[in-house]
């Protein structure tokens, strides 16, 4: 086989697995320094299969270094998704020494005939920053006599108490602890909230800080599993809220989506971050179950997005989760071209290998139909966003990105509906096979793989029937 082929959609900028098969970001911690991201991994096929938690870090959630697997299944099944905290306190036992990892996993074992499978949690415990694991001796420590989904534990410490958030079918529940040893059944919450297009998984809550206010509202973060029933596949809807220890109560009825493009899944945050730094950083799995195990890598699949920061802001009196991609990422890129107050009627067509761009376009006295930018990943394959000011929306097309044709509904557009079009800026990062695109200072986010022959070749800047002002534009290339 043709190395530059089996290499040209490798990410420079995202997480990817040296080889084999990866989805969920699982277990991600801060601890003495690092950065670390567990995931669910089969080490020996590159399609889904036995899951494993393989293991990276990183100094500053940029570049990763991927260390050897860190659980493997056993006797009570195979490792499925789940989180991982810092025992400062020894509350567990297990560091009468030093303070170190615990991870909460799901145990996940097939049924005998015909039989459901049975998932249930487990935990173990790490002195030597997550390279080894012990195994508590005896897990599993939560099972579920009737629910079959039981799954995707992320634990938080709160107050003076463990919490422990699991999707349970089309619910979350919460449980407590003292000891992550012990849990005790709080709530449920789920029923006629949200979207049930699929089952309901990978949970995560937290507190965000409201911008320009004191305020803080706490956030859920559900995954729904794809239905082929709908067109979509996978995504991620997320609850604005309250929390009081034991229950959840969400304050809106309407279904909010945290990503408006086909490839963010299974997203979680980042546990013990330290309070001086104080960020809430998030990542997701850049995929989506429709297609996830078809997509045209050879030897190695799937990708992480870019991690964020997060945030609400309040907009015309409803809460809305922010996404920033982590500063981090700035320093992997050098200012190449700043295009600002440009008037365009046409198309004006920008020769630069242009991989991160901030772009704000104005329509003040302008009158386009529909404007926006086309990357040219090269001379065949670009991929365009869109803004189309008749019908308000925001439309990322990847028909002409590369290969499309490992899935039917790989070429859907993908489409925000947006709530003004005034101003409109867009923050754009192109790597070899992904585009991520954050629109209005994180306000929403389309996150979307393609498979061009190369990353950028140059960038096209366009208005239809009318004209618009780049009131500001810079583009970055890699350092
Ligand atoms: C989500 C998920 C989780 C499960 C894991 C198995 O993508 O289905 O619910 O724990 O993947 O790999």
């Amino acid at each position: 086989m043709n190395l530059q082929k089996i290499d040209k959609y490798r990410p420079n900028l995202h997480f990817a697995p040296k080889e084999n098969w990866m989805n969920d970001p699982n277990g991600l911690v801060y601890f003495k320094g690092e950065y670390h991201l567990f995931f669910q991994h089969n080490p020996n096929d590159s399609v889904w299969g036995p899951m494993y938690w393989g293991h990276a870090v990183s100094k500053d959630l940029i570049t990763w270094k991927e260390l050897d697997i860190a659980l493997s299944p056993d006797e009570n099944g195979t490792i499925f998704s789940g989180s991982a905290v810092v025992d400062w306190d020894n509350t567990t036992g297990f560091f009468p020494e030093e303070p170190g990892l615990v991870a909460i996993f799901t145990h996940h074992k097939d049924g005998a005939e015909g039989k459901p499978p049975v998932q249930t949690q487990s935990i173990a415990y790490s002195h030597d920053q997550g390279r080894t694991w012990i195994k508590y001796d005896g897990n599993p420590v939560l099972r579920h006599e009737t629910k079959v989904d039981f799954r995707d534990p992320k634990v938080f410490w709160h107050e003076d108490k463990w919490i422990m958030v699991l999707a349970t079918g089309q619910t979350i529940s919460f449980y407590s602890s003292f000891n992550l040893i012990d849990w005790q059944f709080e709530s449920e919450f789920g029923e006629g909230a949200g979207s049930h297009d699929g089952v309901w998984e990978c949970p995560d809550l937290f507190k965000l800080k409201v911008e320009n206010s004191g305020e803080e509202k706490w956030v859920l973060l559900v995954s729904i599993g794809d239905n082929p029933q709908f067109e979509v596949g996978s995504r991620t809807q997320y609850f604005i809220g309250s929390f009081n220890g034991s229950t959840f109560v969400t304050e809106h009825n309407d279904i909010r989506w945290l990503d408006f493009g086909r490839d963010n899944y299974a997203g979680v945050s980042f546990s013990d971050i330290p309070r001086e730094d104080g960020r809430r950083i998030y990542l997701g799995w850049m995929s989506n179950w429709r297609y996830a195990n078809q997509v045209p890598t050879h030897g190695w699949r799937s990708q992480m997005t870019i991690p964020r920061e997060l945030s609400v802001r309040k907009i015309n009196g409803s809460y809305i989760v922010i996404q920033r991609l982590v500063k981090e990422l700035d320093s992997y890129f050098s200012l190449q071209e700043k295009l600002d107050d440009i008037h365009i009627n046409d198309v004006e067509t920008i020769k630069v290998d242009a991989r991160y761009m901030d772009m704000v376009f104005e329509l003040e006295n302008m009158n386009a139909k529909k404007y926006g930018i086309t990357i040219h990943h090269s001379e065949n394959h670009s991929t365009t966003i869109t803004i189309d000011t008749i019908s308000n929306s925001l439309i990322l097309d990847r028909e002409k990105s590369g290969d499309i044709s490992f899935s039917e509904m790989f070429s859907n557009e993908q489409v925000i509906n947006l709530k003004s079009n005034d101003n409109i800026q867009l923050r754009i990062v192109v790597d070899s096979s992904s585009v991520e695109l954050l629109v209005n200072d994180g306000e929403y986010a389309l996150t979307s793989l393609v498979y061009p022959d190369k990353a950028c070749d140059s960038i096209s800047i366009f208005s239809l029937e009318g004209d618009v002002k780049l009131k500001e534009g810079n583009v970055y290339v890699p350092k």
